[in-house]
């Protein structure tokens, strides 16, 4: 329970009719710790805050959950996750927002990732899942609470060698993976789907784009055919918890890990959190 704060109390239950567990409405972000600082802490608020926005109810002032969020993070492993969420809060009957919530906040604390670490030098087997991903634009790019299409997604397979699922539209564009976003490289540049339909715009994902525009990198965010991640000779995924995993075994074919992944692992690694 000390890992898990409710409203800046220390406790582990909310309101039966909070309207985050009854609709989804409300966002979270999953924060990894480095050393017990939050990485990369000013993006996943930034997000957040975009969130709130597009959901129509105040953010928490940014004070509050970043003293919150530490608080959790001083009882949680140094190299461990917070996860924040903060919903519209408890009220209304049916759908319509109340004119007044207060939105909830809850922070918890997790150990590290119990992700194979060879995963990040040697890469994952990712499969493609048949769930497909819905179009919505007023939902696509923020980390709101309805996950269910990852959640079936994510039930498609059991296989522990298999780390990622991809996900596509219905029209069969790719998408992302189950808890992250996908990069393809060719020729030095570098192509990531847009997500203005569907899609969560990782904080990892940002970081990746703005690292790749500093190196110099060419850079599209476009639509992307799964035939074109089947034939790219490389592939990598990303997530804010487990950074930059290359893509090694992808569709019954194995892909080198490759250059640009590496480039930016390491850009990664000497980042300012
Ligand atoms: C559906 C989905 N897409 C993308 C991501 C990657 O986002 P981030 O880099 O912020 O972890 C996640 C992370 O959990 C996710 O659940």
């Amino acid at each position: 329970v000390s890992r898990c704060r409710v409203n800046g109390r220390v406790a582990d239950t909310v309101v039966a009719l909070d309207r985050g567990l009854n609709y989804g409405d409300g966002l979270f972000e999953t924060v990894r710790l480095v050393g017990g600082a939050p990485r990369f802490w000013p993006r996943h608020l930034a997000r957040l805050t975009a969130g709130c926005e597009r959901l129509g109810f105040a953010c928490p002032a940014a004070t509050l959950l970043e003293a919150e969020v530490q608080s959790v993070a001083d009882v949680t492993p140094p190299d461990g996750i917070v996860k924040l969420v903060v919903t519209r809060g408890a009220g209304g009957r049916g759908y319509r927002p109340p004119a007044t919530a207060e939105p909830t906040r809850i922070v918890t604390g997790h150990g590290a990732p119990a992700y194979d670490p060879a995963w990040t030098t040697g890469g994952i087997a990712l499969r493609v899942c048949s769930t497909h991903l819905g179009r919505n634009p007023r939902l696509a790019g923020i980390k709101h609470l309805n996950r269910l299409e990852q959640v079936l997604a994510r039930a498609e397979w059991t296989d522990d060698d298999v780390a990622e699922g991809l996900m596509l539209d219905a029209s069969g564009l790719a998408i992302c993976g189950t808890q992250s976003n996908l990069f393809l490289a060719r020729d030095g540049v570098l192509a990531t789907p847009r997500l203005d339909q569907c899609g969560v715009a990782g904080v990892m994902r940002g970081f990746v784009l703005e690292c790749a525009r500093s190196l110099g990198l060419g850079l599209e965010v476009r639509d992307v055919p799964l035939s074109e991640v089947e034939a790219a000779p490389e592939l990598f995924v990303t997530n804010a918890v487990v950074g930059i995993w290359p893509v090694s075994a992808f569709a019954g074919h194995r892909l080198p890990v490759g250059p640009i992944a590496q480039r930016l692992q390491a850009a990664l690694a000497a980042a300012v959190p």
